[in-house]
């Protein structure tokens, strides 16, 4: 394990900046505050009095509770901040005069007073231009002089694949060497909603520095960044797994341990910086092709010996995605993924915070 010492004052912008034995001492952190949790064992003394400042641009359940939640039982406390409540950050020259602020400035005065900030901005509160929201973190980090926490951008959610990672290591005997081998797939579902790329991009990102045997299954109109793709191939070089993507959800299915089928959105040049996402108008035109692509007791019962996981990060849209059969049935971890929240990010903020 690391010394923490090296994990201290670091922003936690994406998973990929970390070693894996660095994501292993965080998440290790994080398994022994869910057992002092679990336990009611008081851990208020490990960030007393400490502040973290949460600027959400888009909706939250999971995110907003699960750090608010966890900064009280740490000893600290979370603010909530809601642009347009605020002065709303952006980027210098995208200023409105009297409604925005700028991101070095907000960054400067809200680290004078906290010990971290963490942002949460994606699809149209950036324009739907891909990479914009990871931009207007970075810069967050760039002038913060304490760290910062990506609670979700267009390109990354870090924090939920963190809870992702833990909830499979807790379902392979609580060993990270026991996920090198075991089928992992992310697959597309349809929705008639537009979702952000990070989960999927994270999702297949944080599986493949554990060597897990990773497929990605989607029709073509919605495959992944194409550096995300080059990532996920290095990660398999280094650690051992390997990478296949699938065009039919049944093949990808068959023999899984994980499954974590979830809808998102189309690239429409394929993600190259500067561009958008496929308008919204063209997306049910593209999506509703796909509408077979849905989660059912039929599916699962193909993966390894009719028992592998069924996941998702949530908000799901039940009845398109997936049938409540399956959502609420045997197979399903998406609770264990959602109380994990608060345990990885837990152990998170108390490696980068201390
Ligand atoms: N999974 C997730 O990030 O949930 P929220 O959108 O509710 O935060």
């Amino acid at each position: 394990m690391v010394v923490t010492e090296d994990l201290k004052g670091r922003d936690f912008l994406t998973m990929i900046e970390f070693t894996r034995e660095e994501i292993e001492t965080m998440l290790s952190v994080g398994i022994d505050l869910k057992r002092r949790f679990v336990t009611h064992e008081d851990h208020r003394h490990i960030l007393p009095g400490r502040t973290l400042f949460m600027v959400f641009y888009n909706d939250s359940l999971r995110t907003r509770n699960s750090f608010e939640a966890g900064m009280t039982q740490l000893g600290g406390h979370a603010h909530f901040l809601e642009p347009g409540a605020i002065y709303t950050p952006a980027l210098k020259g995208d200023e409105v005069a009297y409604s925005t602020e700028r991101v070095s400035d907000v960054a400067r005065v809200l680290s004078r007073m906290g010990d971290a900030i963490s942002i949460r901005i994606y699809g149209g509160k950036c324009g739907w231009i891909y990479g914009k929201g990871h931009k207007i973190i970075r810069n967050f980090a760039h002038w913060s002089e304490k760290p910062v926490i990506n609670m979700e951008d267009d390109i990354y959610h870090p924090c939920q694949g963190m809870a992702d990672v833990m909830t499979i290591y807790e379902k392979c005997s609580h060993d990270f060497n026991k996920l090198q081998g075991k089928k992992f797939v992310m697959s597309w579902a349809y929705s008639a909603g537009q979702k952000p790329m990070a989960v999927p991009q994270t999702g297949v990102l944080a599986p493949s520095m554990f060597g897990m045997d990773v497929t990605l299954a989607c029709p073509q109109e919605m495959d992944l960044h194409p550096d995300i793709i080059k990532k996920v191939e290095e990660h398999c070089d280094l650690f051992g797994g390997s990478f296949t993507i699938e065009r039919d959800m049944k093949t990808a299915f068959e023999g899984a341990d994980f499954v974590y089928p979830k809808s998102w959105g189309i690239l429409d040049a394929h993600g190259i910086e500067g561009v958008r996402p496929a308008k919204p108008e063209i997306m049910p035109e593209i999506m509703n092709k796909y509408k077979n692509w849905k989660t059912t007791v039929e599916l699962m019962d193909v993966t390894n010996k009719g028992r592998g996981y069924y996941m998702h990060c949530l908000p799901q849209d039940r009845a398109m995605e997936v049938d409540d059969e399956v959502a609420d049935g045997k197979w399903s971890i998406i609770f264990d993924q959602a109380e994990n929240r608060l345990h990885a990010q837990k152990g998170i903020m108390a490696s980068i915070m201390h």
